[in-house]
């Protein structure tokens, strides 16, 4: 045996994350069930790898490449979430020893990663949910890697991992967040907050074409300048890369010629589906999961269009003023998008002992990931300032920035409403904002009706106890 670590599953993820291992100079055992994609691999890579001071090993299969690895052993497992992932667990068990190190480096849902460790730990193996982010070409020239599990399984994988991530001001992005199902948890929050963001730039983009009537071209050129600024990331980059590309068959913008129906593989919806049961109000990341379902209903857009027209209104707005208001609503709203993330973090934490530490995640996510941003620098801070801070939108920074832009961030929601351009995620995350600060809630007629149908009671504010008013009765209040 002579690799530190193995990997099995060498699809473009597996097999970029192995060339990235063997570049650090790591000798690393690579598998894949069909054997074509291994020596393919080695073929393109593997003198490339040698050369870079590693090696890739070839194996032929799963008894090979963990005779391959250096005990207690390492191994990634790289491949489809769900049953493809259980299949190779299963498989792999059998071959493995007291002490080795199963690693599951996609993306995978917190409950299969508990089920997953507590099922190897009756084997004495050791179980990693580990998130990466930065898809194929973060994965080959640095990621940010989330990892959750034992302290004896990050003995290993630690030093490699931090070996391979992106690092910011000599940090590498990869750290061990917590135990067991910490690392696929926050991944996943991750992946929510990154649809809450992507859905904000494309709330912005139809703004700025329905409203403001720039083209594509030239709202390129906005996300170019804001990327020049306290908006600075990876995704408003990559917006304004989209934007200005021309569609090569018909000379379109790319942009009009896609199909308006978002994807989606399952992280989102995961994300609000936990934080439904978690309590969290996540309202961005809802929204733009909600955003991605409604595109899809193709059928009921046809109807609902053509029942009441698809015209919008044309609202007078000073176009460079406009712009610089969207920016200002997009940074609020971001500011909410990531306080809700990053409560869903620690209520994630809280319930399962994860001691998850927020700055430190957000150090990881400052470069490699899909959210890296100049943002996320400033969170760090934030919680360096103050640990146990309640809310991201209490910290200095984050609320001078706030107050900042609300009154372009009502002006923009408001102009959009009036314009009939659907601004949902910038609707709610203002909302949620207002419903923060307000002084009393009208949750408390929620809670008078439903004593009144229910009599399922309620508090007061000047005295304790529980209560409940006899209704149908001669209106007596009783401590229930
Ligand atoms: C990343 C990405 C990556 C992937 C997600 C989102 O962090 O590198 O989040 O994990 O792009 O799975 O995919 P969907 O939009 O299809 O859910």
């Amino acid at each position: 045996a002579r690799a530190t670590i193995g990997l099995t599953g060498l699809a473009v993820m597996g097999s970029n994350l192995a060339r990235n291992i063997a570049s650090r100079g790591t000798t690393i055992a690579v598998h894949n069930r069909s054997t074509e994609k291994m020596t393919r691999l080695l073929d393109e890579h593997g003198d490339e790898a040698r050369e870079q001071g590693g090696e890739l090993v070839g194996c032929e299969s799963l008894e090979d490449l963990v005779a391959a690895i250096e005990k207690p052993r390492t191994v990634i497992v790289m491949v489809k979430a769900g049953e493809a992932t259980d299949a190779v667990i299963e498989d792999l068990v059998p071959l493995l020893e007291p002490g080795d190190v199963v690693v599951d480096a996609g993306n995978a849902h917190v409950d299969d990663t508990l089920r997953r460790q507590s099922a190897l730990e009756e084997h004495d193996l050791h179980f990693v949910g580990m998130g990466v982010s930065g898809g194929e070409e973060g994965a080959l020239n640095g990621p940010s890697i989330m990892v959750g599990g034992s302290e004896h399984a990050y003995a290993n994988l630690g030093p490699v991992v931090e070996s391979i991530a992106a690092v910011v001001d000599g940090t590498p992005c990869a750290a061990h967040v917590g135990p067991d199902g910490a690392g696929h948890f926050v991944k996943m929050v991750h992946n929510g907050i990154e649809y809450a963001d992507m859905q904000l730039i494309a709330e912005s983009y139809d703004l700025l074409r329905g409203v403001a009537r720039l083209e594509p071209a030239q709202i390129a050129e906005v996300f170019h300048g804001w990327n020049e600024g306290d908006l600075e990331s990876f995704l408003i980059e990559m917006t304004a890369d989209v934007l200005s590309h021309t569609d090569a068959d018909t000379g379109q913008p790319f942009i009009d010629v896609v199909a308006d129906a978002a994807e989606q593989k399952g992280t989102g919806r995961w994300t609000v589906q936990i934080a439904l049961d978690l309590g969290v109000p996540v309202t961005g990341i809802a929204e733009a999961t909600f955003a991605r379902s409604l595109s899809g209903h193709t059928d009921q857009r046809k109807a609902v269009r053509e029942t009441f027209g698809s015209d919008t209104h044309d609202v007078e707005v000073d176009v460079e003023a406009f712009v610089d208001d969207v920016a200002s609503a997009l940074y609020a709203s971001k500011v909410v998008a990531y306080a809700q993330g990053f409560d869903q973090v620690m209520a994630g934490s809280r319930e399962h002992d994860w001691d998850v530490d927020p700055g430190q995640l957000a150090t990881i996510w400052r470069g490699g990931c899909i959210i890296r941003a100049r943002f996320l620098d400033r969170i760090r801070e934030a919680y360096a300032e103050n640990g146990d801070l309640t809310s991201l939108l209490v910290a200095p920074f984050f609320a001078d920035a706030v107050r900042d832009g609300l009154a372009a961030w009502r002006r923009v929601v408001v102009i959009a409403a009036q314009a009939g351009v659907p601004a949902p995620a910038f609707a709610s995350s203002l909302a949620y904002f207002d419903a923060l600060r307000r002084d009393r809630l009208p949750a408390a007629l929620v809670q008078g009706l439903r004593d009144n149908f229910g009599a399922h009671t309620y508090q007061r504010i000047d005295k304790d106890g529980t209560f409940h008013t006899t209704w149908a009765g001669d209106r007596t209040e009783h401590e229930a």
